[in-house]
């Protein structure tokens, strides 16, 4: 089965940090494969900005070392290339004195097409660009502007964030990108729940035990030294992926997949999550730090080496219970746990259903094991049922557990999409779906916040873990103390 391309309304695609790490790793090879499955229609450009001083040609040939780095060579097409590389221009501004917005007003001409100015920089220059677009009459009624996380590194800087870009968009204009949200199977969770009879009336607190969400790297502090010292795991990925995970997991039934009332959905449940206090915050969630070990097949620094410090209490590791207090949720806990530098990089959610209520089979067939759904995020994406079977053969009833496999790479032909593919292309279609609105954003700080106070106010310690184990035994302790375990991920 081959996936429909729709093209898009022809657009102009402004990059703001058009030279820096993120356009060359993510946006320029998302949008080149756009163009290779002829999703573009014309005129479309791409306007790469920043304060380096470049031509277009220099920036023609960034973009093709980019794309050739970070594109498999089969998808490399020459014809293809030169195409993508004929629609992008370089404009060096500086947005801290406004120098070269002239020259960008110049290039982006009065066309009337879709405007979408995409800030891949530092939050801290989110304001100062949004106010040099707005004053330069950039923004027409066909404009977006598309910014990512860290939306804040708390509630109150997130507000003024918020604020600064609200101050020159309209929250229909605004897209706060959340790249899990546009991973293929993060969207197949939704149409798992809504497009299936199957599920949705055992999805609640009668028949569901427990949730787990794992997020597992192998990768340790890359070099985002600064960044990642200073935000740590529950701000860098429990804060945003995580939360919009658990978010898709307990949500109702939105009426249609209109934005507002997917996001509407989204949003009751972050504001139904039970506040963990001071108090409860040693004994729900965990903190770890990853030491020296063996990660991805080799011997790796402790994260404090890697930081070039001996000292720094920053987790790399969370794990946590969170309790959902509404009437579908009360009494089923969701387990999170993610970090770096961990045994696999493995990102599931498992629904643990309840066991029977009474087993027939007497013990000589065995545990009967609760069944279990894995959906899969990556790699390879796909959804496992355990479901409990007799073994074959003659051998009297011993009953076995297995899982059946729907592993999502065999049924469709080609090419998984990178998330933001289809995030850019939502982008230009103005579908904000996908994307966090601000009371989302704000609401998911204001269940962190506390968690954050009770961490600094305790001084909570991060534990250590050896890097290529599943984190600080505590961790293992968090959900045994429940009688639970984490599923066991290879
Ligand atoms: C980013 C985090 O948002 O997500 C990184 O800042 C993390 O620390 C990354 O490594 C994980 O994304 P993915 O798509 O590789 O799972």
């Amino acid at each position: 089965m081959t996936s429909q391309i729709i093209p898009v309304d022809p657009f102009d695609f402004i990059i703001f940090g058009g030279t820096g790490d993120l356009s060359e790793r993510k946006l320029l090879p998302a949008l080149y494969h756009r163009q290779c499955d002829h999703q573009f229609s014309e005129p479309t450009r791409i306007i790469g900005t920043s304060r380096s001083k470049m031509s277009d040609e220099e920036f023609r040939t960034f973009a093709r070392k980019a794309i050739k780095e970070h594109v498999k060579p089969e998808y490399i097409d020459k014809k293809e290339l030169d195409t993508f590389l004929a629609r992008l221009s370089y404009v060096p501004a500086d947005a801290s004195n406004g120098e070269g917005f002239d020259k960008l007003k110049k290039a982006i001409g009065d066309s009337k097409a879709i405007r979408a100015f995409y800030l891949a920089v530092a939050p801290s220059l989110f304001g100062m660009i949004s106010n040099r677009i707005k004053e330069h009459k950039l923004v027409t009624e066909n404009s977006r502007i598309v910014v990512e996380k860290p939306i804040g590194r708390d509630l109150a800087s997130a507000k003024e964030l918020n604020d600064q870009i609200g101050a020159n968009f309209g929250e229909h204009q605004i897209f706060r990108i959340d790249h899990y949200l546009g991973k293929e199977t993060v969207q197949n969770l939704m149409a798992l729940r809504f497009a299936n009879a199957l599920y949705e009336p055992l999805w609640n607190s009668a028949h569901i035990d427990h949730v787990q969400i794992t997020v597992a790297e192998t990768v340790g502090l890359e070099d985002r030294v600064t960044y990642y010292d200073k935000a740590g795991a529950l701000r860098d990925m429990v804060q945003n992926h995580m939360l919009q995970l658990l978010c898709l997991v307990a949500m109702e039934a939105p009426p249609s997949m209109d934005a507002n009332s997917v996001r509407d959905e989204k949003l009751k449940v972050l504001r139904s999550l039970t506040r963990v206090n001071g108090q409860e915050a040693p004994k729900s969630t965990v903190r770890g730090q990853y030491r020296a070990g063996a990660s991805a097949g080799g011997a790796v620094k402790g994260y404090a080496e890697e930081l070039g410090t001996k000292e720094s209490n920053t987790e790399t590791f969370v794990a946590l219970k969170a309790e959902i207090a509404n009437w579908r949720w009360a009494g089923v806990p969701f387990y999170l746990r993610t970090g770096k530098r961990l045994a696999t990089r493995v990102s599931e959610i498992v629904i643990e259903f309840k066991p029977i209520p009474h087993n027939i089979f007497g013990d000589s067939a065995g545990n009967v094991s609760p069944n279990q759904l894995v959906i899969r995020l990556q790699p390879d994406e796909g959804v496992k049922q355990y479901i409990m079977i007799k073994d074959p053969g003659p051998g009297g009833m011993r009953l076995r557990q297995i899982p059946l496999d729907m592993i999502f790479a065999q049924s469709f032909d080609g090419r998984s999409p990178d998330a933001y593919e289809r995030l850019i292309m939502d982008v230009i279609r103005g579908n904000q779906t996908l994307f966090m609105r601000r009371d989302e954003v704000e609401a998911a700080w204001a269940w962190v916040d506390p968690i954050l106070s009770a961490w600094a106010d305790s001084r909570q310690e991060a534990q250590g873990y050896t890097a290529g184990t599943w984190g600080p035994s505590a961790s293992i302790a968090l959900i045994e103390r429940d009688g639970r375990t984490w599923h066991e991920s290879s």
